[in-house]
């Protein structure tokens, strides 16, 4: 296939720059997108007579016998190609004759490409979108099943103070939301300014109409300067961020889960198809899909790199360096992609295990702040109420027992304030339930914020 650029050369470029320079190997992702945005400048330069009407019905026609093709499977991409609006055009021309070479009046490759890749990339941030939604609905089925789970809460990973299984895991669906709030306002913000019309970088000198192409591809109106049109990367740049922090928040519930199904915790027990057996060690079934989204958790985090470092020194407008831009966003977007929807079904397949959940809640003190507040409600400043339980614990400690296991004399040998009601202070389940401040572990709370989450993704779905 020719280049679209031929006429001022005088030799053909060297095989290894067209190898080099080709990003047919991957723009051909966008298109379909390229395919609309064709669409809908052949038709705004046929209303506007800067093509002849039956030019633009020919060019209309041959498009969609093109999208047609391609759909079914007839038409085959070149891999030679330069780049896919080399593609599209010279299919085009090749099938439709002059027509064909009249599509690309007024418009440059340049505004191209920077309106393709912000139409693909809004098309893919709604599966995204759907998949981040699926999880938080993995996550919010597996926390209403365990809002009576106590477990305990850690902080340094220290056991800390007594939550529920259920009130843990709600709290990734309230990070998931955030990340789909967030994907949202960069989409929203992505298709305020339509690049079609920049041209190369300074407009055009035909009467192009960019408010009716901007509305007939989605956008709030075209953007206001030419230069900047073709010139940023900006949308890609804050979407990446977007995926980078939510593949973060992936790999932190994966961290959890790979150690609650390990023997040491044994919190949980992941569905055997969603594990792996070891070739050597016939005992083992290791939680690879969560060790494998914590570690591909890097890959988003370079691709946003590489899109701020391809950006920071280039000069105004169009730089090739551009180019790299959609290598780094499929690759963060299949990426997480992949996590998300491998992570949903592992998600809603494993089986916790309150009882393991309790034991290790019994064994942590986690209710030493239950019996501070004990003997400060009845009296005692927080402060000497907390050195006092401190020492108790100490004793504990030195004797191998916990909190439940000590009589009413030997509490009570430490403050008179002590009455038999201090063993249903520190009961686990009362200290759960005791934490009433909206957004705490209550079964009732966790419920509530259950629905809320619900009522937020049906929203979000809208
Ligand atoms: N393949 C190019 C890209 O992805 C398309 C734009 C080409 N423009 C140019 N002036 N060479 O950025």
């Amino acid at each position: 296939m020719a280049q679209l650029w031929q006429g001022r050369f005088s030799k053909a470029v060297d095989p290894r720059v067209n190898d080099f320079n080709s990003s047919i190997r991957f723009d051909q992702r966008m298109i379909m997108q390229d395919i609309r945005g064709s669409l809908a400048h052949s038709a705004m330069l046929g209303r506007q007579g800067i093509i002849s009407k039956e030019d633009a019905e020919a060019i209309a026609e041959g498009l969609k016998q093109i999208r047609a093709d391609l759909t079914e499977g007839r038409l085959e991409i070149d891999p030679n190609a330069e780049d896919v609006h080399t593609f599209i055009e010279q299919t085009l021309t090749a099938r439709i004759g002059d027509a064909g070479k009249r599509l690309h009046t007024g418009r440059s490759r340049n505004d191209q490409v920077a309106l393709d890749i912000r139409l693909t990339l809004k098309d893919e941030c709604q599966v995204i979108k759907e998949d981040i939604l699926a999880l938080a609905e993995a996550l919010s089925r597996q926390a209403a099943k365990n809002i009576h789970s106590v477990m305990p809460g850690y902080t340094h990973l220290q056991r800390a103070q007594p939550v529920t299984f259920g009130h843990q895991l709600m709290t990734y669906v309230w990070m998931l939301l955030r990340d789909c709030d967030r994907l949202n306002d960069a989409v929203e913000r992505m298709m305020q300014d339509c690049p079609l019309g920049s041209g190369a970088l300074a407009g055009t000198t035909y009467p192009l109409d960019r408010d009716f192409t901007a509305a007939e591809l989605g956008f709030a109106g075209p953007c206001p300067n030419s230069i900047d049109g073709v010139s940023d990367r900006d949308f890609c740049i804050e979407l990446a961020s977007v995926f980078a922090i939510c593949q973060m928040h992936l790999s932190r519930l994966c961290e959890e889960v790979i150690f609650w199904c390990s023997w040491e915790f044994k919190f949980i027990e992941l569905d055997d198809a969603f594990t792996t057996g070891s070739s050597i060690m016939p005992q083992k079934k290791n939680p690879d899909v969560a060790e494998l989204v914590r570690g591909k958790t890097g890959r988003v985090y370079g691709d946003l790199m590489t899109l701020l470092t391809m950006m920071k020194g280039i000069s105004l407008a169009y730089d090739k360096d551009m180019q790299e831009d959609k290598e780094a966003m499929w690759d963060a977007i299949d990426t997480l992609h992949l996590g998300l929807t491998t992570l949903a079904p592992m998600v809603d397949t494993m089986k916790s295990l309150p009882e393991n959940m309790r034991m290790a809640a019994a064994k942590g003190f986690i209710n030493a702040t239950d019996c501070a507040d004990y003997l400060t409600k009845k009296g005692m400043p927080f402060r000497d109420a907390y050195k006092l339980t401190g020492s108790l614990v100490a004793e504990c400690i030195a004797q191998d027992r916990v909190l439940e296991d000590l009589s009413l004399e030997e509490y009570r040998a430490h403050s008179e304030l002590f009455d038999e009601d201090i063993f249903t202070a520190i009961d686990l389940t009362v200290c759960c339930e005791g934490r009433k401040t909206w957004g705490g572990p209550t079964a009732s709370n966790v419920e509530k914020q259950i629905e809320l989450a619900t009522e937020k993704i049906a929203a979000l779905r809208g």
